[in-house]
């Protein structure tokens, strides 16, 4: 975040809301008036996409692998 957020909402319910939960500003000074190279934009969020799926993947292939070990050991332990 660049420094305090100049956002000030316009409707007198939103400056109440926003005197208390300054969260709209944060957003605001996060998201939208950020100081960024020209070239840099949104394109660039597609690594850590990238990354997050990578994670899940290998997180909920773990989690089938283990349930499928299950599987195959009651069905083979059902002729003992
Ligand atoms: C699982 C696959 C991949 C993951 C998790 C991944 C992740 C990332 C991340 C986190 C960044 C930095 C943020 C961004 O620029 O988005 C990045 C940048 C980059 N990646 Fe990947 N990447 C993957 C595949 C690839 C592939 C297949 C290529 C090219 C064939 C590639 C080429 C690049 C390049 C050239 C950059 C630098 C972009 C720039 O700053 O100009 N990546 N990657």
């Amino acid at each position: 975040m660049s420094g305090h957020s100049t956002y000030v909402p316009k409707s007198a319910l939103g400056r109440w809301f926003e005197s208390r939960l300054p969260i709209i500003g944060f957003i605001h000074s996060s998201l939208v008036v950020f100081p960024n190279p020209r070239n840099l934009n949104y394109y660039w969020t597609f690594g850590g996409i990238l990354a997050f799926m990578l994670v899940s993947q290998i997180l909920t292939g773990v989690v089938l692998s283990m349930l499928a070990a299950w599987t195959v050991a009651a069905v083979l332990l059902q002729w003992v």
